[in-house]
């Protein structure tokens, strides 16, 4: 596969992602209750974070899907929920674009829903990811939209009207694993991917998707995001929300 950063070298991809993770390892004080992301980048931060709690580091953590509790738990890294808490201090994790006010595509790994819910019950969120993320408008990237699996014809209808309303390029395509079957989220639904080309209104668009009765969710975070550490080939660069 080749790496998103353009480089066609999966090492120098990984190694970048490190850095970033490394970076947002250092904004972790002893004693914090901490999200832990999902994906390639975040898999970084887990065994950063996994490192620090052998040598004695103490922290809470929810993870946001199943991939990552079970990384989170063969590194003996303490997990909770929040159930049994109100609120975290930060969640670390990664995106798949991010515009220049740190708003974000999220969830070409499934786990946007619960990624989305541990992020609002944190106070800062930081994303981690290398430099082929960063977009000047978000919506290259599909946005995935996870939807309850009754009435999947119905749901997939109301999407096309809303996506012909903001102007999408592309259409609805489910997703599906590499053996053909349905994507099945860790909450149990499907994933739509929606082929925007461009997001003019994402405060509109976000509004217009969860009106949608089907809808549980969709990849959008719009200002929820506070610091993104991004790895370039120069260094990492730290980018600061206005919001
Ligand atoms: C998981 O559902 C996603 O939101 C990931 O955080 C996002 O896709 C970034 O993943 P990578 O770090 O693997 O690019």
């Amino acid at each position: 596969m080749t790496a998103r950063n353009g480089s066609g070298d999966k090492s120098v991809s990984e190694a970048l992602k490190r850095q970033a993770a490394a970076m947002a390892l250092n904004d972790i004080r002893s004693g914090m209750r901490l999200g832990l992301g999902t994906g390639s980048t975040a898999r970084h931060f887990v065994d950063l974070l996994g490192e620090k709690v052998a040598a004695g580091f103490e922290c809470l953590c929810v993870p946001t899907s199943e991939v990552t509790a079970a990384q989170a738990r063969s590194l003996n890294i303490p997990l909770t929920d929040l159930d049994t808490i109100d609120r975290l201090d930060v969640t670390v994790d990664g995106a798949d674009e991010i515009d220049p006010g740190l708003n974000l595509i999220k969830g070409a790994g499934g786990a946007l829903l619960r990624e989305k819910i541990v992020a609002a019950s944190s106070d800062m969120m930081i994303v981690i990811a290398d430099a082929s993320k960063l977009v000047e408008t978000l919506g290259r990237f599909p946005l995935p939209i996870e939807v309850n699996r009754f009435a999947l014809g119905a749901t997939r209808r109301s999407l096309e009207a809303v996506l012909a309303q903001h102007g999408a390029e592309g259409g609805l395509r489910l997703r599906q694993t590499a053996a053909g079957d349905s994507y099945v989220t860790d909450g149990g639904h499907l994933i739509l991917d929606a082929f925007f080309g461009r997001i003019s209104q994402p405060e509109a668009l976000s509004r217009a998707l969860l009106d949608v009765p089907g809808v549980v969710q969709h990849g959008l975070f719009l200002n929820m995001c506070k610091k993104a550490y991004v790895a370039t080939a120069d260094g990492v660069r730290t980018i600061l929300s206005e919001h």
